[in-house]
């Protein structure tokens, strides 16, 4: 095999068919990825031009976590600086100012109460943590029954294996392990619209589920506001006071699952903050290290860590080889005071506003079932599935880079993306609703 560095693009694809997976692919490959040489501000530079072009205005931000962009100065100063002192340590009986620094800001700026951090090595992980510490909590307390999860269609939480149990059941991608997966209790779907007024019907159907099952439920666990890769659709808030009431009402335990959510993405630093209210636990991830590295985190409140420290097996069994990685932490933190030290929630309502914009003409468009903007999300829903090859060269043909999903065309791009970029996207979107 060449070198790594010399490898030609078509020698790079031919052995990337051969032996990479991709993400919810086949193997071995059926469609050539694009392949990207850099990526600099809100641009990916690709190896060689397709369709006439080799810069891409990203519109995903990385699966949504590339908030300040790419090759970002500070972030790479915090990853070099980092490396010097050293990359990894284990972090079972050592900590490091990296993982403690980051801990404590991340309890500072959750909602109220949630005082506890568990860092993970991904979104998937901080999930499958939150429920071993809900079930945990429960077995602690002397009330081992209550193991079940509780949660509403159309959700997603990951791809591993207590996540997968509660994403959606019908028609979702995990509805292949209907059966093998431990089976969970499903509320409808949440009725579509943040600014939609509750509808009571539904929130007495919520009310009425934990109530009827609160023997068995370990937990409810759900995203707040934005049901993300389920179908990018948006709910009301007052639906996450709903269930908070009936948890507290019938003891159970909630989780917001703010993976996608988390940092600003909705206009709220943390979704839960349209509603007011505070989980018991909260999972976060992708944004958290600005998308340099995989790190997330669950946190708690200390009523569910006192809990579990009580119990019979004091310690929550749980600890992974790269818990706490330095580096991760270390950009994490970085990234966090980036955030912070500039007015984030301004420029999600700008890039809001340019989608508002840019995505009106849409809502005419044959083939557009619905339109729908909230903070940085802009999502168009068409009336059948798009064609990923075609959908990604009409993208691409406008210098953007977009992935598509089942009918959901969406961007989610970078907080610096400048107005002409977003004006952009926008284009990119329209063209794959009328060609992809
Ligand atoms: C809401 C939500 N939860 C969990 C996950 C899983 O995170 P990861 O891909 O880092 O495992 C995702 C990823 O898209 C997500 O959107």
């Amino acid at each position: 095999m060449p070198e790594a560095a010399q490898l030609s693009v078509p020698e790079l694809l031919a052995l990337d068919r051969q032996h990479v997976w991709h993400p919810y692919g086949p193997m071995p490959g059926r469609d050539d990825p694009l392949v990207v040489a850099s990526a600099s501000g809100v641009r990916l530079r690709l190896a060689e031009p397709v369709e006439g072009r080799t810069e891409l205005v990203d519109g995903m931000s990385s699966w949504w976590s590339a908030v300040h962009g790419y090759n970002h100065p500070v972030l790479n100063e915090a990853a070099r600086g980092q490396l010097d002192r050293m990359s990894h340590v284990m972090f079972g009986g050592l900590t490091h100012e990296p993982a403690v620094r980051l801990a404590a800001r991340l309890a500072e700026i959750a909602p109220d109460g949630l005082e506890h951090v568990f860092l993970a090595d991904s979104g998937s992980v901080s999930v499958e943590v939150a429920v071993k510490m809900c079930l945990q909590y429960w077995r602690s307390v002397g009330k081992p029954r209550k193991q079940r999860l509780m949660t509403w269609r159309g959700g997603y939480h990951g791809d591993t294996w207590q996540p997968m149990s509660v994403c959606d059941p019908d028609g979702g991608m995990h509805e292949l392990w209907q059966g093998a997966l431990p089976r969970q209790l499903f509320a409808d779907a949440p009725p579509p619209g943040f600014d939609a007024p509750p509808d009571p019907a539904y929130e007495a159907h919520l009310r009425e589920l934990v109530a009827r099952h609160a023997g068995e439920l370990a937990a409810v666990v759900v995203e707040p506001v934005v049901q993300g890769a389920g179908g990018m659709v948006f709910h009301s808030p007052g639906y996450l006071r709903v269930l908070r009431e009936a948890c507290d009402e019938h003891g159970v335990l909630l989780i917001f699952d703010e993976i996608a959510t988390g940092f600003g993405r909705t206009g709220s630093l943390f979704a839960a903050g349209h509603a007011g209210v505070t989980p018991d636990v909260m999972c976060v991830g992708k944004a958290l290290t600005g998308g340099y590295l995989t790190m997330a985190a669950t946190l708690c409140t200390p009523a569910v860590a006192d809990g579990i420290s009580r119990g019979e097996v004091p310690v929550l069994a749980h600890g992974p080889t790269f818990m706490g990685n330095p580096l991760a932490a270390s950009v994490a933190d970085a990234s966090l005071d980036l955030l912070l030290s500039q007015d984030w929630a301004r420029e999600v309502k700008r890039i809001e506003a340019g989608l508002r914009d840019g995505l009106a003409d849409a809502t005419a468009a044959e083939g557009v079932r619905d339109v729908r903007v909230l903070g940085a999300i802009g999502v168009l829903q068409l009336d059948h599935e798009v064609d990923m090859a075609a959908a990604t060269r009409a993208a691409v043909r406008e210098g953007v880079w977009l992935r598509p999903f089942r009918d959901l065309v969406y961007a989610m791009p970078p907080y610096i993306t400048g107005d002409e970029d977003v004006a952009r996207i926008c284009a990119a979107m329209r063209a794959v609703a009328r060609e992809g």
